[in-house]
């Protein structure tokens, strides 16, 4: 796949309407407030909507908000957003009633240059999820005859969605910052990485990382495992796991990819201690044991003090890490051991570093970390599928440089 496309910076947006897809599906207060509790991904957008606005266009804004699967759902409306991108950006963000309605159309029509518009959330039409040709034409027609699309949804590339690729049938279609900086960081790290490439992959399931694994065998040098599915590699190789998680149907794939690991040459570490815990809870009673060597009734809740030293040694002379996946259950403090020595340890390299996004994103940010890494990805299942070497329908939409 290609992933040098065009941006912002390859196309006049002077006097233009632009139709900006960001990803601003935010987490929010459960108590219905509608109040932002991480505001990173409107953040994110800021760099490209300020070019914009900067360099004579009007923006349209769009976004989806959580699943509400062509439902009109009060509560997963993007006014918050607009709240806050207005906060942020010191000047007005109009708010539009609908998606592609009356109120959409005739605030668009008006729409000035150096003035920003948001539409209401993507997915209260079931043609966005569905890639509805008619949907997208009726974003499109938004921006008007010399309109352009502008995308800088990193979060949402991985998407076959109106708004994410049908769009580009009908305008020009260009990357914005955000999604600039994603491929070029994650995509040089796949492609030409500064060596050695360490993989760092964790995280409960071995089937939710069976693409990211058998990618990246055939590109890094040393894979570490850790997290729940570090017990189905345990059990698969004969190894006592007692309570821990364990993917049965997995044990046959997890020791295909011990083989092709040495067929390749490619180191694969696995935890060789363990924190077990007397249940999954935050103040379980915990001993340290050997891996494979888990005592019934009880559980491996984190990665134990020798593996701790042998996955910091692996990442001190890296090259680049890629890191997606906690090692353990670090929500709860006593199990955060394993997942905070790895991010200290990348804090401490001079590697280059990227964070997949979604759950070691969180899990760097919680524990102090992100300032020290070169780069955290704010997609979530766009960077699991970029690292599977899957093509992304909303980068393959964007123009060719
Ligand atoms: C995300 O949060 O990962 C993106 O916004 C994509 O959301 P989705 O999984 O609902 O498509």
């Amino acid at each position: 796949m290609n992933y040098n496309k065009k941006t912002v910076t390859d196309i006049d947006v002077k006097g233009k309407k632009v139709l900006l897809r960001c990803d601003f599906n935010v987490p929010l207060a459960k108590d219905g407030s509608g109040k932002i509790t991480d505001d990173k991904r409107i953040r994110a957008a800021l760099p490209t909507i300020q070019y914009l606005l900067d360099n004579g266009a009007a923006v349209i804004a769009c976004s989806h908000m959580g699943k509400p699967k062509g439902e009109w759902k009060s509560e997963l409306s993007l006014k918050p957003v607009a709240v806050r991108l207005s906060e942020l950006l010191g000047k007005e963000v109009i708010m539009a009633a609908d998606i592609i309605g009356e109120d959409a159309q005739a605030k668009a029509a008006a729409l000035q240059p150096g003035q920003i518009l948001l539409l209401e959330n993507l997915r209260y039409d079931k043609g966005e999820t569905k890639n509805d040709p008619a949907f997208a034409k009726a974003l499109a027609d938004l921006a008007g005859a010399d309109g352009i699309y502008v995308s800088d949804a990193f979060g949402t590339v991985h998407r076959a969605h109106a708004s994410t690729a049908g769009v580009a049938a009908y305008l020009p279609a260009v990357s914005g910052f955000l999604i600039q900086k994603e491929l070029e960081i994650i995509g040089g790290a796949l492609a030409a990485p500064k060596r050695p490439l360490v993989a760092i992959l964790g995280g409960s399931k071995v089937s939710s990382k069976i693409g990211v694994i058998n990618n990246l065998l055939e590109i890094a040098d040393t894979i570490i495992i850790g997290g729940g599915m570090a017990y189905t590699f345990s059990a698969a190789q004969g190894g006592k796991i007692g309570d821990s998680l364990l993917e049965a149907d997995w044990e046959d794939y997890a020791n295909e990819m011990v083989k092709k690991a040495a067929d390749k040459g490619v180191k694969l570490l696995l935890p060789v201690d363990t924190v077990a815990a007397d249940a999954f809870a935050p103040d379980a009673n915990t001993q340290v044991v050997a891996a494979g060597e888990i005592p019934d009734g009880w559980q491996g809740l984190d990665i134990g003090p020798k593996t701790v030293e042998l996955y910091q040694a692996a990442v001190a002379d890296a090259g680049t890490v890629i890191w997606n996946g906690p090692m353990g259950v670090f929500e709860f403090d006593k199990f955060a051991v394993g997942t905070k020595a790895v991010a200290e340890a990348l804090s401490k390299t001079s590697a280059i570093t990227i964070i997949g996004g979604g759950d070691s994103a969180a899990a760097v940010q919680q524990l102090g970390y992100a300032e020290k890494m070169t780069h955290i990805s704010t997609g979530g299942g766009a960077s699991l599928e970029f690292m599977e070497g899957k093509e992304l329908p909303g980068v393959a939409a964007l123009l060719d440089k």
